[in-house]
């Protein structure tokens, strides 16, 4: 199936996250970039439907109390012919394994940075799993139209901080209180509020050049001269833009804009789908590498939200497809468990609403909607038996007992921690020795949802008692080493979820002693999910 301009559908999708720290400016981006599309009508649906879909379970409470975005959704607009699915991620440093498994279902991403603040610690931590994962990076330096830095300070600084050649793709003409607008060199447009300055952008004017009276007046000399500077500068001492570079993750595209006064947006939407990449292939088992023109579909669950609806207790598996074209009512196989499910009410993701999902294409996401089946990691084929890699689990930083207050509720409690283990929200251990199991996260945080959850959806009170354990490694031997450890370390061991061995560590010192202990055991800190 071929469009008008003879691509094949899965060519005009651009599957995308946005990165940022906390306060960046991501939300109002999203909420531009999806008006941009179409897709919404108003501003201010973005923070509205979060707002709702807040109200709809009492955990979320935790979100609205903290002012933080937990759970990340799909949102997915079309605008000049190409279909763009965002994929939000949690900005929270406490939920980066749920930020870094849906960072596996893109293929690129916007890099949002606060033009006063530049490089920020959550910003360089994803950017980093961005780069391990050879993502391509477009970086928006946000809120111009306030007092910020230079803008050749910011070019250097990202420069410097990620190791990355930056290319200037637009400049802004003052800042703050002497904000005029944004001007592109390349294709020698103004884009101003064509009133006074500091206005929202309106108006594009199409300029001779940096002496074009319709860029020169009323912007003030000073301002021009620094503009003049800039550009010259720019293209001397920065990379010129180079799309083999930037889809190999070694440059990164410069935006100035203002998400809050709508600069700089149309600008990304035209650069996302001019250069950047369509679907990309899959690693998966056996060497086998998926391609997003195979005819049969497969596809991998990279996020399972449970209870959207406290009053069903369905969840909804966020499954990126990879090859095939997937339509309404498929069987497919569901490798890990070795059974065919009939995907009969796939659900497509807009901003506003969602929708039955009739067919789709790589790079797309459905929800799939089902009983607890699926779980982050597993991949759907039209009978092949393969697992699509790449998607780790980590090995949790933070350790602690589970309490239970109601002992004649361990049956919910566990039930519960499974699922929200089947989540990807926490990982439970379950101890050799000793009936209580353990809980691991990556942040303290992820512990209040986890009491907030079972309380809300499994009427069960918990709570955490510290355990004189630091970390957490998977155990790979071969049997007999495995039981003669478990002989003279059961205290120490514990199985998954999956039922696969762990040795829970006191500190440094002790992963140090028992590695040199058994040299022909490994200990891995992450392991695949499937
Ligand atoms: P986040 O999702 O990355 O956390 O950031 P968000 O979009 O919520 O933006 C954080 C704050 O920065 C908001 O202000 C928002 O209005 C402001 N902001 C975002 N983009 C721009 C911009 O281009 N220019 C300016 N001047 N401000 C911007 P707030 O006061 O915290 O929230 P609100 O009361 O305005 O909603």
């Amino acid at each position: 199936m071929l469009n008008a301009n003879g691509a094949a559908p899965y060519q005009t999708r651009r599957t995308f996250a946005i990165i940022s720290h906390p306060d960046a400016g991501k939300t109002t981006l999203t909420e531009k970039l999806l008006l941009s599309g179409g897709a919404i009508r108003a501003a201010g649906q973005v923070r509205a439907r979060g707002e709702r879909r807040r109200a709809r379970s009492d955990w979320m409470k935790i979100e609205q109390e903290r002012g933080i975005s937990v759970s990340s959704s799909v949102m997915t607009f079309e605008r000049n012919g190409i279909i763009y699915n965002l994929l939000d991620t949690p900005g929270h440093e406490d939920f980066s394994e749920d930020t870094y498994r849906t960072l596996t279902a893109v293929d690129a991403a916007i890099m949002v940075i606060d033009a006063a603040k530049g490089i920020e610690t959550q910003t360089r931590k994803l950017f980093e799993v961005c780069r391990l994962r050879d993502i391509p990076i477009i970086t928006f330096v946000n809120k111009i139209d306030r007092e910020g830095r230079h803008a050749l300070e910011i070019l250097d600084e990202v420069q410097e901080a990620l190791a990355l050649d930056v290319s200037p793709m637009t400049w802004p003409v003052g800042m703050g209180s002497d904000f005029f607008g944004v001007y592109d060199p390349k294709n020698k447009k103004f884009h101003t509020s064509g009133g006074e300055r500091g206005g929202p952008f309106a108006v594009t004017r199409t300029v001779e050049g940096l002496e074009d009276p319709a860029l020169t007046d009323g912007v003030f000399d000073r301002i021009m001269e620094e503009l003049t500077e800039n550009v010259e500068l720019g293209a001397e001492g920065y990379a010129a833009f180079d799309k083999e570079s930037f889809l190999e993750g070694h440059l990164t595209p410069v935006f100035f804009g203002s998400a809050l006064r709508d600069y700089g947006i149309e600008e990304v939407l035209d650069f996302i789908a001019q250069y950047a990449p369509p679907p990309h292939s899959q690693p998966a088992t056996g060497g086998r590498t998926i391609a997003p023109g195979e005819d049969k579909v497969t596809g991998f669950v990279f996020k399972v939200q449970a209870n959207m609806d406290p009053k069903h207790r369905d969840r909804i598996a966020f499954v990126r497809l990879c090859s095939g074209t997937f339509k309404r009512g498929m069987k497919l196989k569901h490798v890990r468990a070795g059974k065919s499910i009939a995907v009969s009410a796939p659900i497509f993701f807009f901003a506003e609403e969602r929708e039955i999902a009739e067919t789709a294409f790589p790079g797309d996401v459905i929800g799939v909607p089902n009983h607890g089946q699926l779980r982050v990691g597993d991949t759907l084929t039209e009978g092949e038996n393969i697992h699509v890699t790449g998607l780790p689990a980590f090995a949790p930083e933070i350790l602690r007992r589970v309490r239970l207050s109601d002992t004649m509720r361990v049956k919910q409690m566990r039930q519960g921690l499974q699922d929200l283990a089947e989540e990807g929200l926490v990982q439970i251990f379950k101890p050799d020795i000793g009936s209580n199991w353990i809980v691991g996260v990556v942040g303290v945080l992820q512990l209040d949802v986890v009491v907030d959850r079972l309380k809300a959806e499994y009427g069960t009170e918990i709570g955490f008692e510290a355990v004189n354990l630091s970390t957490a490694r998977w155990i790979e031997t071969d049997n007999q080493t495995l039981q003669k450890m478990i002989e003279n370390h059961r205290m120490s061991i514990a199985n998954d979820r999956d039922d696969r061995p762990v040795f829970l560590f006191k500190n440094a010192w002790e992963v140090g002693y028992i590695t040199d202990k058994y040299p022909d055991v490994t200990f891995r800190e992450t392991r695949e999910i499937v």
